[in-house]
């Protein structure tokens, strides 16, 4: 993308080590941005990419190496020197206040805080609004942003403090496609105007889309480095794996059987009080995955909240094998035979301090073999949980650590390997894959396919086209809380789908 106006990298890590207890989560990485570059950071769930960031913004201490920004040797003792040296990180999980307004927002922490001049630093917001084409009301209240948008305010508050680093960890994950695009034009303009970014991502598209270099890590330590236009997916995949992935998926052949999981004219209301399922149909039956294709947005997560037995519908019911599952019980839906992978680990799907272990075995801790006769045993547990930490090659420190201690895709891990124990007759997937890397993603497929071989009901939501296109046997989309439209794999066209995602009959 931007050329290389200047010999002297604006950021070098040289040989930087960081040990937590066990694991060395940094080895010897030396790691160098440019201005006016985009330095794509990949690797395995567990290979190291956050903490690296995390010790560049000052967040980590380390045991080994150095840091230059510009040529000058820094040592950060926390994220404010980082900021006041130009470096911004944004997390995934963005860090603003939902209550304030976006120019509240943008200055907290600031010198001056609020006693600075608001009329003052409305206008200065206004100003880098026009020069990076970032348009965001100032006084909107953030509770009321889309994800886009917080995100946007995630980048403009790191451009008020004049920030010339952006490390960027998993910026797209939570994004639609269109929000991704807008992303990535933002990101362009950045990089016109004199930024350089770092940019983690497991989606090697994205990848190979926005990146000039590529950075590769494997068990924490350098393995590999390309210009992005000298490399290829499959390359960059078998340099993150250390294996090649497999060229296309085995579907199994699997004649789908009566219904299973049966969703007759369910109406769910979002927090607001509006229909966001309204009225929706739909039949799942054993053997057969059917993926809900979909805009963010359209119902799709008060759909899944509503089955999972988080919200109560208005009406409607969900049936499974034929039995009416009681609303609004989570309990009752587990015992009805539901998996369920929700799209926010952190608030829906785990303890964070709670063990590895113990939120293994959250679901089922009431039943044998791990609780016999109001008997908690402990070897049984220690079983399960060392059979799943096997099976899902989750990174941990041991089935005793604490979940927090985890990376982002490993606590994944964790929720898939909890809910596809057993024999689930329905799995309700959403956005399962969700900063999984490529193998791991890869495994998940796998899993889902052989379950359904097994005769499980699967519904499959993601935002991932690709994804759906790959697993399902059926396409179905929803708009506005309600079916638009059905379509066999076989006869399943992307353009037809694209309509139907925009509210377009055909
Ligand atoms: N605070 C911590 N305490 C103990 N171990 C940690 C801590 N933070 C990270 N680790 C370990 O360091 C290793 C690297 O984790 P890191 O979060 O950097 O991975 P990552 O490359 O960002 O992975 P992902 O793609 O899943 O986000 C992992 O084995 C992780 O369990
Ligand atoms: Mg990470």
């Amino acid at each position: 993308m931007g050329e290389i106006l200047d010999n002297q990298p604006a950021i070098e890590m040289r040989n930087i080590t960081k040990r937590f207890v066990d694991v060395l989560a940094s080895d010897h990485v030396n790691l160098s941005l440019y201005p006016k570059e985009v330095v794509a950071l990949l690797g395995e769930n567990g290979a190291g990419k956050t903490t690296l960031m995390n010790i560049l913004f000052g967040y980590y201490q380390y045991d080994e190496g150095d840091i230059f920004v510009h040529g000058k040797k820094v040592s950060f003792s926390t994220p404010k020197d980082a900021i006041a040296a130009g470096i911004a990180m944004i997390h995934q999980h963005f860090t603003l206040v939902p209550t304030q307004t976006v120019l509240e927002n943008v200055i907290i922490g600031v010198e001056g805080g609020f006693f600075l001049n608001l009329g003052r630093a409305k206008k200065k917001l206004l100003e880098i609004e026009k020069r990076f084409g970032l348009n965001l009301d100032p006084d909107a209240i953030v509770s009321s942003l889309s994800i886009g948008k917080k995100q946007k305010l995630e980048i403009l508050k790191a451009l008020y403090r004049d920030a010339e680093i952006l490390i960027m960890d998993e910026p797209t994950a939570v994004l639609s496609p269109t929000e991704t695009q807008e992303l990535f034009g933002t990101l362009r303009t950045l990089v016109d105007r004199g930024k350089s970014i770092i940019f983690i991502s497991h989606k090697l598209n994205e990848v190979m889309e926005i990146s000039d270099r590529v950075v590769v890590l494997r068990a924490g330590a350098n393995v590999a480095e390309r210009e992005t236009s000298g490399t290829t997916i499959p390359e960059l995949a078998t340099l993150m794996v250390g294996r090649e992935l497999l060229e296309r998926l085995d579907h199994g052949k699997v004649a789908a059987g009566a219904t299973v999981l049966d969703i007759k004219g369910l109406t769910v209301k979002d927090e607001a009080g509006l229909d966001a399922v309204d009225g929706l149909d739909l039949e799942v039956r054993g053997g057969e995955i059917i993926g809900l294709a979909g805009v963010s947005g359209n119902g799709q997560t008060e759909l899944s909240e509503a089955l999972f037995g988080l919200l109560r519908p208005e009406s409607g019911e969900i049936v499974i094998l034929g039995a009416k599952v009681p609303a609004g019980k989570p309990a009752e839906a587990i015992r009805a035979g539901m998996a369920r992978i929700p799209e926010d680990r952190i608030s829906t799907g785990l303890f964070m301090d709670l063990s590895v272990k113990d939120n293994m075995i959250l679901k089922n801790h009431t039943e044998a073999p791990i609780s016999r006769r109001g008997l908690i045993n402990m070897k049984a547990i220690r079983a399960f949980a060392a059979d799943g930490i096997a099976r899902f090659q989750i990174k941990t420190d041991g089935m005793e650590a604490p979940s927090k201690s985890l990376s982002g895709g490993n606590l994944q891990k964790i929720i898939l390997a909890r809910e596809l124990a057993g024999d689930p007759k329905v799995i309700i997937a959403c956005q399962c894959t969700r900063g999984l890397d490529v193998g791991a993603m890869e495994y998940v497929h796998q899993t889902l396919l052989r379950e359904k071989e097994k005769g499980a009901a699967v519904l499959l939501i993601s935002d991932d086209l690709d994804e759906i296109f790959l697993l399902s046997d059926r396409i179905a989309v929803i708009y506005e809380g309600r079916i638009m439209g059905m379509t066999d794999i076989a006869e399943a066209n992307r353009e037809r789908i694209g309509l139907w995602m925009s509210g377009v009959a055909s």
